[in-house]
């Protein structure tokens, strides 16, 4: 078991590729935080499930890009667990429109939970991993568009480029701390935050065309690369993005 002992909290953990983060983490022995936005019943069907296999979890409700409410996340988790060792900034949307359309209140929107919520979550939760004292992980799943433009999504590629240097920078700032910082960085993984590509025939053809490997990641996929790196056997990887993409970037601008 990779994780055991281990207490780790998954931001928007109730769908996607925060699900099966958490689901992994807690089948690879951690106690698992769920975090969660609006529905409820969703979160729970994760916390049932992994309770089910016997581990530990709970799911707690906190809008990332609130800072009271992130405080008060890290606060209970540390509370009921008795400690932090792994943040997952997993939460984030996508709204997609032409840049000269892009309404100011959705740009807003955007960076405060893509960009805004890892900033608030990684600063608790570096301070309450150094009250502590014994290091932690912090992984921030970003995108292949922290590096490659996305037309029609302009503020989420801006949101993810800052996160890039955001996870650049505190690694270095935390490492004296034994807190490592990288960023997991999916190309097309088969989650809801697609499902527009997904239920487009035409689109999704297009999209299968631009990946080498010919197909969608899995949550799953991503979920092992995340548990890695939250493990010992990553403990000398900091200040990295680690792509997860079918081979997406490389391909990029030769079709
Ligand atoms: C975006 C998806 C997109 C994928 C590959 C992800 O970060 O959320 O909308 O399909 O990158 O371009």
């Amino acid at each position: 078991m990779k994780l055991a002992g281990k207490v780790a909290i998954v931001t928007g953990a109730a769908t996607g590729i925060g699900r099966a983060i958490a689901i992994g983490m807690a089948k690879a022995g951690a106690a698992v935080v769920i975090d969660y936005v609006g529905d409820q019943a969703l979160a729970m069907n994760v916390v049932n499930q992994i309770q089910a296999a016997g581990a530990k979890a709970s799911a707690i409700a906190a809008d990332v890009s609130n800072p009271e409410q992130v405080a008060s996340l890290i606060q209970q988790t540390v509370q009921t667990m008795g400690k932090l060792d792994i943040l997952v900034n997993n939460a984030g949307l996508e709204y997609k429109r032409p840049f000269t359309e892009y309404p100011f209140e959705l740009w807003q929107k955007v960076i405060a939970v893509d960009l805004t919520g890892p900033f608030l979550c990684a600063q608790a939760a570096a301070k309450a991993m150094i009250a502590h004292g014994g290091g932690g992980r912090i992984i921030n799943i970003s995108s292949v568009h922290e590096d490659l433009p996305m037309v029609t999504n302009a503020p989420y590629c801006a949101a993810k480029g800052g996160l890039r240097m955001l996870m650049r920078t505190i690694a270095v700032e935390l490492a004296p701390h034994k807190i490592t910082v990288n960023n997991i960085a999916p190309g097309a993984i088969f989650t809801p935050i697609d499902k527009d590509v997904e239920s487009n025939p035409a689109m999704e053809h297009q999209l299968m065309a631009e990946i080498p490997l010919g197909r969608w990641g899995k949550p799953e996929e991503v979920a092992d690369l995340a548990i890695f790196l939250a493990s010992d056997l990553a403990g000398y990887c900091t200040g990295g993005t680690f792509f997860i993409d079918g081979g997406m970037l490389r391909q990029a601008g030769s079709l």
